[in-house]
């Protein structure tokens, strides 16, 4: 990610803020001051609790759009980056300031669960979005001045549209706190990755978290900490704990172990192999499943594989998730039961044979 300096803004943007993400330098936060005219224009729109509609959302981005005064002067316009700033958070909702040069977008994503709506404060967006039934595409355009909202299941990628800078604002409620990024394939949308929030729309932006989110995510991180059970392992233990009983396999040794009767069980979820594609000959196995159908005592088994002898070489995308599995395997009986080091992009990279996702089961 391309990073520009974040000059400070207008009187109201006073307060540095601390660290944000990798790749990003301080921004600058919003003044007390400012936050308070914020959350007075949003009083009797935003409760302390509970869910807003997208109707109620979109009063929200409204009445801050019609308010200039309030943000005009926060405002970053750089050609590089998006560029962000949290205007509000509650329990209830957030809101955010948005600024677009041409070209940019971002992306498909989700809004993990929480409903939102957009306004054009200044400018023209065009919004690209999943139909709520099925899986047509439809697109619009919201120029300044105009909103749209959306339920939790929105899909949509918006992208800057037109000539000329633009400035959005955008409300979600619950507030964010991760979203879910997709790609386009002959499948339709496939999610594609999962990122914690530190800004509006995702990581992609610039300007970094609020301080009030920056000290909630430190509470909550801080509140995580101190209420693991005593002996609570680590997942990096977790996985130090299981290597430490599995035999390290490279692609050029999985594929001569294959050709001499292993079977290499792929646990990635059909996006992921979608997405990346697959090892011609692989078993299928959803993750989910993997014990059930492996095991030689299951009614669910698969007899050819749930064997205390055979072979089993787990396979997931960079090896972390299959070294669990394999461990797994091996306490319900199949010994030699080992995982894919590098899982399928060493493959991969190995330059083995791979082909395009065939199974949609
Ligand atoms: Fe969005």
């Amino acid at each position: 990610m391309s990073v520009a300096v974040v000059t400070r803004g207008g009187s109201a943007a006073e307060e540095p803020f601390g660290q944000t993400g990798a790749g990003l330098r301080r921004g600058w936060g919003v003044s007390p001051g400012r936050r308070q005219a914020i959350a007075c224009t949003l009083q009797g729109l935003v409760p302390g609790a509970g869910r807003l509609s997208p109707a109620r959302l979109q009063a929200v981005t409204s009445a801050l759009v019609a308010r200039r005064d309030l943000w005009a002067d926060l405002i970053v316009h750089d050609p590089d980056v998006r560029w962000y700033l949290p205007l509000h958070r509650s329990n209830s909702c957030d809101v955010w300031l948005l600024a677009w040069e041409c070209g940019q977008d971002t992306d498909w994503h989700d809004h993990g669960g929480s409903s939102g709506s957009f306004a054009a404060a200044e400018g023209c967006l065009v919004e690209q979005y999943r139909a709520a039934s099925g899986w047509r595409l439809s697109r619009r355009q919201v120029v300044a001045g105009r909103g749209v909202a959306f339920g939790p299941g929105h899909v949509h990628n918006v992208a800057h549209s037109g000539s000329g800078s633009a400035t959005s604002i955008h409300a979600y409620s619950p507030p964010l706190l991760a979203m879910t990024y997709y790609q386009v394939t002959g499948y339709g949308l496939i999610a594609r990755e999962t990122v914690a929030i530190e800004g509006a729309e995702g990581a992609r932006g610039r300007g970094g978290a609020e301080t009030a989110l920056a000290d909630a995510t430190a509470a909550a991180a801080e509140l995580s900490s101190n209420a693991l059970p005593g002996g609570a392992q680590g997942i990096d233990e977790l996985l130090a704990e299981a290597r430490g009983g599995l035999e390290r396999m490279r692609p050029d040794a999985a594929l001569a172990a294959l050709t001499d009767g292993a079977a290499l069980v792929d646990i990635r979820p059909l996006e992921q192999r979608i997405v990346e594609g697959e090892v011609p000959g692989a078993i299928i196995i959803g993750r989910n499943v993997l014990e059930w159908r492996l095991d030689p005592r299951s009614d669910a088994r698969i007899p050819a594989l749930a064997r205390t002898d055979g072979r089993i070489i787990v396979m997931c995308s960079e090896g972390f998730a299959s070294t669990l599995a394999a461990a797994s395997l091996r306490r319900i009986g199949l010994h030699r039961a080992t995982y894919l080091d590098g899982g399928f992009q060493a493959w991969k990279a190995a330059g083995l044979p791979t082909r395009p996702a065939q199974s949609l089961g």
